[in-house]
């Protein structure tokens, strides 16, 4: 008498190659599905805190020295909610003040401390140090030097072209934002500037000399600028995180 096999038995499947691809096919998209659905209500999924606000020019060009030096193949951003890294980091990262970082910039790497909180830690002079020569500030540093930075003059002419493609993908850049883009871009770096209607488009956006050389802007000035906003938008000290939600 022949033994029935049941539809999905083994030796079935592994004989129907029709059937085989159908299964393979329905066991991976369930992955799938389970990865992509939930992206498409990213919008919703991450809720506003105060205090964001998309980077300013000189921000961003930081930014993009940041990823284009590769900081991030040693250092991460992004603030695990456990107690030892609160303790030694600061507040947990939040999804939202990564809201408007493309490409965010996580890392999963840490040769180096954590940077989501980097900013205001130390000054202005303290970064052109040791971005120019690490080991001048901290002996045992394996960070390599990046003193070239202080040498090449950042490029303005795209920024305004910049913000428009950040504004493409999400980014509340205003036109207002973009008309002013060039100014705002040299007046974060010029104390002397008047700088009211800048930090009125960006709150919170420090003005400084950041490399200590009036007479260029530079891409040491950008990356400093980026750092020193570095998880300083929301401000934890004054509510609790309920209040800060919106
Ligand atoms: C090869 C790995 C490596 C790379 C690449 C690297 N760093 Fe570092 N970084 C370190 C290490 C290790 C330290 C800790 C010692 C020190 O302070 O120099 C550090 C420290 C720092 C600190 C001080 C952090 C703190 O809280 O004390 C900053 C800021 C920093 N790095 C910025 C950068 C930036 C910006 C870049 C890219 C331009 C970069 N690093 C690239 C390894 C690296």
């Amino acid at each position: 008498m022949a033994i029935r096999e049941p539809i999905f038995s083994h030796a079935r499947i592994e004989k129907n190659g029709l059937l085989m691809l159908v299964l393979v096919l329905l066991t991976i998209s369930i992955g799938g599905i389970v990865e992509i659905v939930p992206l498409f209500t990213i919008e919703t999924t991450i809720e506003r805190v105060q205090g964001v606000r998309p980077y300013t020019p000189l921000e961003q060009i930081g930014r993009n020295i940041y990823v284009r030096e590769g900081c991030y193949t040693c250092h991460s951003q992004q603030i695990r909610p456990f107690r030892d890294e609160v303790e030694r980091y600061g507040h947990y990262s939040l999804a939202a003040e990564s809201l408007y970082d493309h490409p965010f910039q996580w890392g999963s790497k840490r040769t180096g401390p954590d940077l989501a909180r980097v900013g205001g830690k130390y000054s202005n002079e303290w970064h052109v140090v040791h971005m120019s020569d690490p080991r001048a500030v901290v002996p045992e540093s394996i960070m390599p030097p990046y003193a070239f930075l202080a040498a090449r003059a950042v490029s303005q002419s795209d920024i305004a072209d910049h913000l428009r493609a950040l504004r493409a993908v999400g980014v509340p850049y205003s036109d207002e934002m973009i008309a002013n883009a060039q100014a705002d871009l040299r007046a974060q770096a010029d104390p002397d500037a008047d700088t009211g209607d800048l930090q009125k488009r960006y709150p919170k956006a420090m003005v400084a000399n950041f490399d200590g050389n009036p007479q260029r802007l530079t891409e040491m000035d950008a990356l400093i600028a980026y750092m020193q906003m570095l998880g300083t938008l929301v401000d934890f000290s004054a509510h609790g995180l309920e209040d800060l939600k919106q």
